[in-house]
């Protein structure tokens, strides 16, 4: 039988890695799990729900983890939290791989294996796992209807005895998973929705919302997707005739959401500060890449801020702000992740170190950091020889986790 841990986050940080669904599930199927007393709260799951669903509440984060044989949790942890677990428990979160490796040696000393969801592997099988799509198909729909929420007018066509409303115009730039939510939720609200991206497969995917596609669409565009479906960084030139084409389009539009990212790089800048002034007062922009060094020149990272009229929108951690869902849905990615680990029979941890989502997800393992990456941010590139060997995680993206962490 194992043990499962689950503390609370930090106070920027209202999800957690557990719903009373999973824990249900997972105590059905023969585990134990302890969650700090109050760790549901800010995603509406009280103690209740939890000891309801088989679980035990604890007083704090540090008797959740403690001899706990795997802890879920949001964020990378402190360490001091870490330090509270079993030598050669599991960690499993969204550790923002990327930023601090330093700090991620720390906790790897502490002989915790760690495992970071941000490098689940794109593969079909790792669908259920993937917390990047779980989370920013949410964040899609927030920007939204966030964006409809500060507009000064409605989305919708509407023809009354009074007089015609005219649909606003949405314009959604980058339309991978947080961009298509974005598209649908704008056209479910009847705005008349364009949208840009570099991939060409984006094209039929905006298509098939009911969206018009806007790009450059040269022999550079076609070839523009890596093996992994992810975007490449265009060249200047194709960026001026791309630039071109979208200062022309940004001008009439109503409301622009920014979802632009290009794996281990900076966010791209899409929205310059001429584009943003040539909108026309009252206008919305909502920089959902503002983590990642934004989309929108002048977006300032957690803040909504006022330009020559328009709003811009550089929130933080949307899926966080629908803490329900995204709880939820997280917790269901770490209890699909869990499964793997786990013998059938025993119900026991097994793990198989060969195993694409293991060896995808694994930072450290047995007190030494094992992805190459993350390695090589560390000074000198000091770390195991074992994280030499590159892994498939070392093409994969960070998304980052600006702040916080379980407490
Ligand atoms: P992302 O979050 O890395 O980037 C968002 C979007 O920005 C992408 O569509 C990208 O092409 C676009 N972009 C980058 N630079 C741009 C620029 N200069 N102008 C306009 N757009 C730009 O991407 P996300 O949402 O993680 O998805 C990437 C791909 O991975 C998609 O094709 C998606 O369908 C695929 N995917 C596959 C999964 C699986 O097989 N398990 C799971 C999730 C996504």
């Amino acid at each position: 039988m194992i043990t499962i841990g689950v503390p609370a986050e930090g106070p920027d940080e209202p999800r957690i890695g557990l719903s009373p669904e999973t824990a249900k599930r997972l105590t059905k199927n023969g585990a134990k799990i302890q969650v700090a007393s109050g760790a549901g709260t800010r995603s509406h799951f009280s103690d209740t729900d939890f000891k309801d669903a088989g679980a035990t509440i604890v007083k704090d984060s540090a008797a959740a983890v403690k001899g706990a044989d795997v802890v879920f949790t949001v964020r990378r942890p402190s360490a001091t939290l870490v330090r509270g677990m079993k030598k050669d428990a599991l960690l499993i979160g969204m550790l923002d791989p990327f930023s601090d490796a330093k700090g991620l040696e720390t906790l790897a000393k502490t002989g915790v294996d760690l495992f970071s969801m941000e490098l689940m592997p794109r593969i079909t099988r790792a669908q259920s796992m993937d917390v990047l799509s779980s989370q920013s198909n949410l964040a899609g729909y927030k920007a939204v209807v966030d964006a409809a929420a500060a507009f000064g007018r409605a989305l919708p066509m509407m023809m009354t005895a009074a007089g015609t409303v005219p649909a606003a115009k949405v314009f959604v730039m980058g339309a991978g998973v947080a961009g298509l939510q974005a598209i649908a939720t704008a056209r479910r609200l009847g705005a008349v929705v364009t949208a840009t991206d570099v991939r060409p497969a984006a094209k039929e995917q905006v298509e098939s919302l009911g969206a018009k596609f806007i790009a450059v669409e040269d022999e550079e565009f076609k070839q523009a997707e890596t093996a992994g479906g992810y975007a490449k960084q265009m060249s200047a030139e194709y960026q001026k005739k791309q630039a071109e084409l979208i200062a022309e389009h940004v001008k009439a539009q109503d409301i622009v959401i920014t979802t632009a990212l290009i794996p281990g790089r900076p966010a791209p800048k899409l929205l310059t500060r001429a584009m943003v002034e040539s909108m026309k007062s009252g206008s919305i922009v909502v920089d959902l890449a503002v983590e990642r060094g934004g989309n929108v020149e002048g977006a300032k990272p957690g803040e909504v801020i006022q330009h020559d009229g328009v709003t811009i929108m550089g929130k933080f951690n949307l899926p966080g702000l629908i803490p329900v869902n995204a709880s939820s849905l997280y917790a269901k990615n770490l209890t699909s992740f869990l499964d793997v680990m786990i013998d059938k029979e025993s119900k026991e941890l097994a793990l198989d170190w060969d195993d694409e989502v293991i060896k995808g997800t694994a930072i450290a393992k047995d007190g030494e950091i094992v992805n190459a990456m993350v390695a090589d941010q560390l000074v000198g590139g000091g770390a195991s020889p074992a994280a030499k060997k590159p892994s498939a995680a070392a093409k994969t993206p960070a998304k980052p986790n600006p702040e916080g962490g379980s407490k």
